[in-house]
C-alpha cells in the first residue's frame, strides 16, 4: 500500500507530521506493509493535511485529515468520511495548467529516479546539446518574464550575462519570498527541488556560470533541508559537479540562508547579504548582470522563473509561449490567501479575470461576506475593488489599472476591512522594512504613518499631504520598496474614499 502525505510547511502546520506518525503506527498495528511518501502539496491548503492512497485508477485523496480519520485509510476507502475522489479529478486540479508545478505533489521530492520518471532532466539534456547562445535564445523566444515581481524578460537578462566577459559568473536564485500571501517558491523547493536545480544548471550553462546560490530565509526550514538533500543527491548522480551529466560543463550550487528581511528580496540588497554585508540596496547601475555577486556578472532570478526553464527547454519555446495573453506568456502560479474560502496555489495561463480567480476559483470569502477588495502583488501591490474584477491577470492589464501582479500573491478582504487601516499598514510596513538608504522611503514612510493617523483623527488638511507624500516616494525612492508603497496607499484612497471620510466624520 502506497500512501502520500505532504511534508509541505502548510500541511505540517496543520498537523501532517502527527498524521504521518499515526499512519505508520496504524499500519504496524494491523501488520500492513506500507510505503509512506512525504511529498509536496497539491496546493489545496484548505484540504491539508491531505493524504493520498495510490490505486490502480490513480490516487485517491482524503482531507483534511484528523487523527480519527487515519484507521479508515485501511478500510473501505470509498466509505471514508474524508474521501474526495481521485485527486486529478478534483475541480481545483482539473482547471489548472500545471507546467512549472507539474511534478509538485506527485513525485517523491528527493528521489532523482522519480524525478526522471516524470520528465525530469529532459530540459537539461536538450540544453546540453545546444550552444549557450541557442539556450539563451530559446528562453528569450519563450517570452518568460521574471516571476519575482518586476516581470523583466528572463532571456534578455541572461543574454547580458552571457555576453559579459569575466573569469567567473554566478547564478543567484532569489528564494527570499517576502511578499504577503506568497508561498510558491517555498512549495516548489519543498515539493520538487530538482526542478529548481535543473533550471539553475541550464541557466549556468547558458550564461557561462559555474556556481549557483539559492538565497532563502531562515523561516523556510523544510525548504532548506529539502533543497540541501536534493543538491547532495544531484551531486552524487553527476547532475551537478565538474562535469554536468558527463558534459564539459561544470555547475554546482549551495543554499544560503538569510535572517529574513523584506528588503533582502530586492536583488542588490540580496547580493550584499549574500556577500555577508548588511542587506542594504545598491544603486544601479552597475546592473547585477554585469557586476553582481562579488562584483562578477550574475543572473538573479526568482525561483519560479528558474523552475519554469526546464519545461521550456523540454517542450520548446513555442509550446510555452502559446499559453497566456498579450505579452504575458506562459503560466503563473497564483497564490490565493487572506479571507478566502479556497486558499492555495493555482497555476494557470495568464489571462483569467480577477473576478474569475476570486469568485470562481477561490470561492469568495471564508467569512461568507461580500468581497471588498483584493491586494494583488504583495505589500507593494494595489488594492483592487470589485468594480475592477474584469481586469485580466496579465502584467500589462494590471499596470494599466495602476497595479501590479508582482509574485502573484492575492490577499482577499471582506466588506468589514477598513481601507484606511490598510493604507496605514502599508506605510508602517515600509517604515519598518526600509533599508534606510534613501530619504523618501526612510523618512517618507514614517511621515506617511503620522499623516494617515491625522486623517484617522479627523484632520481634513492631512489628506492632500498623503497624495503629495506618495508622489515624492514614487518619484524619489531608490528601489521599489519606497517607490511602490504608494500603490496600496493610493489605491485604498482612490477606490474607497468613504473609509477615509468615515474616519473623519467619526472623529468630528
Ligand atoms: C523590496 C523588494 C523585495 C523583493 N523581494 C523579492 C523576493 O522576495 N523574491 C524575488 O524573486 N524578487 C523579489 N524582488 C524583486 C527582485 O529585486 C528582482 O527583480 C528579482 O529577483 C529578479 O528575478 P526575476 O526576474 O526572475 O523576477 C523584490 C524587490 C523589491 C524592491
Ligand atoms: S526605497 Fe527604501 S528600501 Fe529602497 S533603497 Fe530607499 S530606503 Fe532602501
Amino acid at each position: 500500500m502506497k500512501i502520500y502525505l505532504p511534508l509541505d510547511s502548510a500541511a505540517v502546520a496543520l498537523g501532517a507530521d502527527d498524521i504521518a506518525e499515526a499512519i505508520t503506527a496504524e499500519a504496524q498495528k494491523r501488520g500492513v506493509a506500507i510505503t509512506l511518501i512525504r511529498n509536496g502539496s497539491r496546493g489545496m491548503v484548505w484540504l491539508e493535511p491531505m493524504a493520498e492512497v495510490a490505486t490502480e485508477d490513480g490516487r485517491l485523496a482524503f482531507g483534511p485529515m484528523t487523527l480519527e480519520d487515519v484507521p479508515g485509510l485501511f478500510g473501505d476507502l470509498e466509505a471514508h468520511p474524508k474521501a474526495l475522489g481521485l485527486t486529478e479529478e478534483l475541480d481545483w486540479m482539473k482547471r489548472q495548467t500545471r507546467l512549472t508545478f507539474a511534478r509538485c505533489g506527485i513525485v517523491d521530492p528527493t528521489s532523482l529516479h522519480d524525478y526522471e520518471l516524470h520528465h525530469g532532466l529532459k530540459g537539461l539534456k536538450r540544453a546540453l546539446g545546444m550552444t549557450p547562445a541557442a539556450i539563451v535564445q530559446e528562453v528569450t523566444d519563450s517570452g518568460l518574464r521574471g516571476r519575482g515581481g518586476a516581470g523583466f524578460p528572463t532571456g534578455i537578462k541572461w543574454k547580458t550575462v552571457h555576453d559579459a566577459k569575466a573569469s567567473q559568473k554566478y547564478i543567484v536564485c532569489n528564494a527570499d519570498e517576502g511578499d504577503s500571501a506568497t508561498f510558491a517558491d517555498r512549495m516548489l523547493m519543498e515539493g520538487d527541488p530538482f526542478t529548481l536545480i535543473e533550471g539553475m544548471a541550464i541557466a549556468g550553462i547558458a550564461v557561462g556560470a559555474t556556481k549557483g546560490y539559492i538565497y532563502t530565509r531562515s523561516e523556510y526550514p523544510i525548504a532548506i533541508t529539502q533543497m540541501q538533500k536534493a543538491i547532495e543527491v544531484a551531486r552524487a548522480a553527476g547532475v551537478l559537479g565538474p562535469r554536468v551529466l558527463g558534459s564539459d560543463y561544470a555547475f554546482d550550487m549551495e543554499v544560503r540562508v538569510g535572517a529574513g528581511a523584506y528588503v533582502c528580496g530586492e536583488e542588490t540588497s540580496l547580493l550584499n547579504s549574500l556577500e555577508g554585508k548588511r542587506g542594504v540596496v545598491r544603486a544601479k547601475p552597475p546592473l547585477p548582470a554585469l557586476q553582481g555577486f562579488m562584483g562578477k556578472p550574475t543572473v538573479v532570478n526568482n525561483v519560479i522563473s528558474l523552475a519554469s526553464v526546464p519545461v521550456i527547454m523540454d517542450r520548446g519555446a513555442a509550446f510555452y509561449k502559446n499559453f497566456g495573453m498579450g505579452r504575458s506568456h506562459g503560466t503563473m502560479a497564483l497564490q490565493i490567501a487572506g479571507n478566502v474560502k479556497f486558499g492555495g496555489l493555482f497555476e494557470t495561463a495568464f489571462g483569467l479575470s480577477l473576478g474569475e480567480i476570486v469568485n470562481e476559483i477561490a470561492g469568495g470569502t471564508a467569512s461568507g461576506r461580500p468581497v471588498k477588495a483584493v491586494q494583488v502583488g504583495g505589500p507593494l501591490g494595489a488594492w483592487f475593488p470589485t468594480s475592477l474584477f474584469d481586469t485580466p491577470f496579465t502584467y500589462e492589464d494590471f499596470a494599466a489599472k495602476d497595479g501590479l501582479i508582482g509574485h502573484a500573491g492575492l490577499t482577499i478582504a471582506d466588506d468589514r476591512t477598513d481601507m484606511l487601516k490598510m493604507a496605514r499598514f502599508a506605510m508602517e510596513f515600509c517604515a519598518i522594512e526600509s533599508c534606510g538608504k534613501c530619504t523618501p522611503c526612510r523618512i517618507g514612510a514614517v511621515r506617511g504613518v503620522e499623516t494617515l493617523d491625522r486623517v484617522a483623527a479627523g484632520d481634513p488638511s492631512a489628506l492632500p499631504l498623503v497624495a503629495d507624500l506618495c508622489n515624492t516616494m514614487k518619484a524619489g525612492s531608490l528601489c521599489a520598496l519606497g517607490g511602490f508603497t504608494p500603490y496600496p496607499v493610493m489605491s485604498a484612497l482612490t477606490h474607497f474614499p468613504d473609509d477615509f471620510a468615515t474616519a473623519k466624520a467619526a472623529a468630528e
